[in-house]
């Protein structure tokens, strides 16, 4: 494990005469998942874009394995709350589309390789369905396996599960932390759903109002565990975490998120 895999080295961004993330350093290990939470229009995005190189620092530098970030690259790969699928191609189609430009990989690779993503997701039944035929929950599947199949080693998820219902939520939640455990991946994820933090996170930093700067760093894994199944959401020490944080927020920002 690389403890500076993923560095945010003195990141100060402002768009215009506006700070919105104030002199922010962040080490990140590998294969960790690390929750971003803070108050609305904090600058959770912004960060998010910078990772992503779809925006830029303006002071400071974003280093992923010491390689300053400047451009999106497919090892970096994006799910947001909207759903981000093709209408016109189907659930298999959308999944490969990731790997469009891969040379090094033959055709019978791509396809392979995609059938161990559609499957991972569970939705290996719905391979050839159009998106506009499948579940919110599923679309969000299909985003999550379109990464990883494309070979994302960061996964930068803005509030992705945002738009649906409790139960898909759950699901998801289970899920996801299930494969990141299984493929390694390391992921940040930005919500501002305590519960969904407490559970999803082995790290969850929280932020201050804009500027964003951090104003709490928490080991979950050190109170959890690293494995979460569903019933640790009904332990005490969950409740305790939660509470914890949810004080925190409080305390640090007047207001609930
Ligand atoms: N392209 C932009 N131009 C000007 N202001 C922006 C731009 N993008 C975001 N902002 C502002 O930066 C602040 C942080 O936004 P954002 O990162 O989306 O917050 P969050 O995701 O935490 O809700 C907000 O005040 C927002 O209006
Ligand atoms: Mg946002």
């Amino acid at each position: 494990m690389n403890a500076h895999y993923l560095a945010f080295d003195g990141i100060t961004k402002q768009f215009g005469p506006i700070d919105v993330v104030a002199n922010t350093d962040l080490s990140i290990e590998q294969g960790s998942l690390v929750i971003f939470l803070g108050p609305s229009g904090c600058g959770k995005t912004t960060l998010m874009r910078m990772v992503g190189g779809l925006d830029h620092p303006t002071k400071g530098a974003i280093r992923l394995e010491g390689q300053v970030v400047r451009t999106p690259d497919r090892r970096r790969g994006m799910v947001f709350q909207s759903y981000s699928s093709f209408p016109w191609l189907t659930v298999e189609e959308n999944i490969a589309f990731g790997m469009r430009y891969r040379s090094d990989m033959t055709g019978a690779e791509k396809t392979e390789r995609c059938r161990h993503y559609l499957k991972l997701v569970g939705l290996e039944d719905f391979a050839t369905a159009y998106p506009s035929r499948v579940s919110g929950g599923m679309r969000q599947r299909v985003a999550i396996a379109r990464t990883l199949a494309a070979g994302s080693d960061v996964l930068l998820m803005d509030e992705p599960f945002g738009a649906l219902d409790a139960l898909t939520r759950e699901r998801l939640q289970v899920q996801l932390r299930e494969i990141q455990i299984r493929e390694g991946k390391t992921v940040i994820f930005v919500t501002h759903d305590v519960e969904e933090a407490v559970f999803l996170a082995d790290r969850i930093v929280m932020f201050s109002r804009r500027p964003a700067s951090v104003i709490a760093d928490i080991d979950v894994n050190a109170v959890l565990g690293k494995q979460r199944p569903l019933e640790i959401r009904e332990t005490p020490k969950f409740f305790d975490l939660r509470n914890q944080v949810l004080h925190l927020i409080r305390n640090e920002t007047g207001d609930p998120l």
